[in-house]
């Protein structure tokens, strides 16, 4: 069977590690040939599970499947986090999500509008005329199934003046969507001015991904959770004071949504993907309701520890860098089909990097465990 849970997979061999990475994803000698090209660039080979383009966080499990991830990030102990947290979750029966829905928002600003309901009216007339102009803009994604699917028009107050806010919503499939979202914009803006009788300024996309949302559950057996000193009750109750603060003080909430975004990004940047697009997203979630939130929360449940993460996602496994030798090994080690299932991993990756943060913060102290990582790491660049 094919599994990710190694125990002591940091302590191989990288021939040991290259090894059953191979295994696991049907490796081939290309992709063997690119791993060792990294390695002899990067410093750091022993450090972490670093194979070299990037290290592998071990143990995740989700919907069933079992996942080596691929992340890039300069610290450590951000993937050994990252494992350990997916090794506790699986006890309890992996991570399992979906996403609730998968459109991009794409923003067409208009300006000096006369007669605004006018404006709204003409736009509600012409919405499957300004779909199909929008959809001319890109074939490929209309063939495979995507493309403009829906209008969604708003008033917004500014400071000099009100403005309409037309949003075209699109279904960008495996591609995060920008190139095509605004390519489209740009496209029906000309119709869009004539039928609103106004100017047109901004044709971007919005990364407020709303409708791109994913969420994540995993649940630990209590008694797993314990530590040296500590028993499986005390550290699941210093998870849920930690998670109590994060909900009433934006001082801690941004911090443990950090926490979460150091496996993201590092999904993201390995991935070849924007990881600025989805950090700006994910925090502008966290307040989407006026205050900052944690992106995550946590509660006791009969014998478990259960843990839900709910934010936007717009990570791709196809278009821009993703198509990347490097990316497309990272897919390849990954063995995702889809950019849904690659958003599923991401977000299980921020859980369990969320718990094992978590699971220290209250009990022994984030510096023991992250400062034997960082002697190692100061050991091997000779300080
Ligand atoms: C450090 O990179 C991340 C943490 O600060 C996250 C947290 O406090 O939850 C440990």
């Amino acid at each position: 069977m094919k599994t990710s849970l190694v125990p002591g997979f940091r302590k191989l061999s990288l021939d040991e590690k290259i090894e059953i990475l191979k295994e696991f994803a049907n490796l081939n000698e290309e992709d063997i040939k690119l791993i060792r090209k990294y390695q002899e660039l990067p410093d750091f080979l022993e450090l972490e599970n670093n194979i070299g383009p990037f290290k592998i966080a071990t143990n995740f499990l989700i919907n069933g499947k079992d996942y080596f991830v691929p992340m890039e990030t300069e610290e450590p102990s951000v993937v050994a986090a990252a494992s350990r947290g997916a090794k506790l979750i699986r006890e309890g029966g992996g991570f399992k999500g979906d996403y609730l829905d998968w459109k991009m928002i794409g923003q067409l600003q208009l300006i000096e509008i006369e007669n605004m309901e006018k404006a709204k009216e003409n736009l509600i007339k012409n919405k499957n005329k300004i779909l199909e102009i929008a959809n001319s803009a890109s074939n490929t994604l209309v063939k495979s199934g995507g493309g403009a699917k829906d209008l969604e028009i708003r008033e917004v107050e500014t400071k000099k003046g009100k403005n309409l806010v037309l949003h075209l919503i699109v279904d960008t499939m495996d591609a995060m969507g920008a190139n095509a979202v605004n390519k489209m914009l740009e496209k029906i803006s000309p119709f869009v001015s004539d039928l609103c009788n106004g100017k047109v300024c901004l044709r971007i996309i919005s990364n407020f991904a709303i409708k791109r949302i994913v969420r994540v559950e995993g649940r630990v057996p209590i008694e797993k959770l314990e530590r040296e000193g500590y028993s499986g009750k005390e550290v699941a109750e210093s998870i849920l004071n930690a998670h109590y603060l994060a909900d009433a003080d934006i001082f801690r909430a941004v911090t443990h949504n950090k926490g979460i975004m150091n496996g993201i990004d590092a999904v993201a940047v390995a991935t070849g993907n924007d990881f600025r697009a989805i950090e700006a997203g994910v925090h502008s979630y966290a307040c989407k309701n006026g205050s900052y939130k944690p992106v995550s929360e946590w509660k006791i449940e009969d014998d478990f520890l259960i843990g839900k993460i709910e934010i936007p996602l717009p990570i791709a496994t196809f278009g821009g860098a993703t198509g990347s030798k490097k990316a497309k090994l990272a897919l390849k080690i990954l063995r995702v089909k889809s950019a849904k299932e690659l958003g599923v991993v991401a977000a299980s990756v921020g859980l369990a990097n969320n718990l094992a943060a978590l699971s220290v913060l209250g009990t022994e102290g984030i510096q023991k465990g992250h400062m034997k990582l960082h002697k190692e790491f100061l050991k091997l660049i000779g300080k």
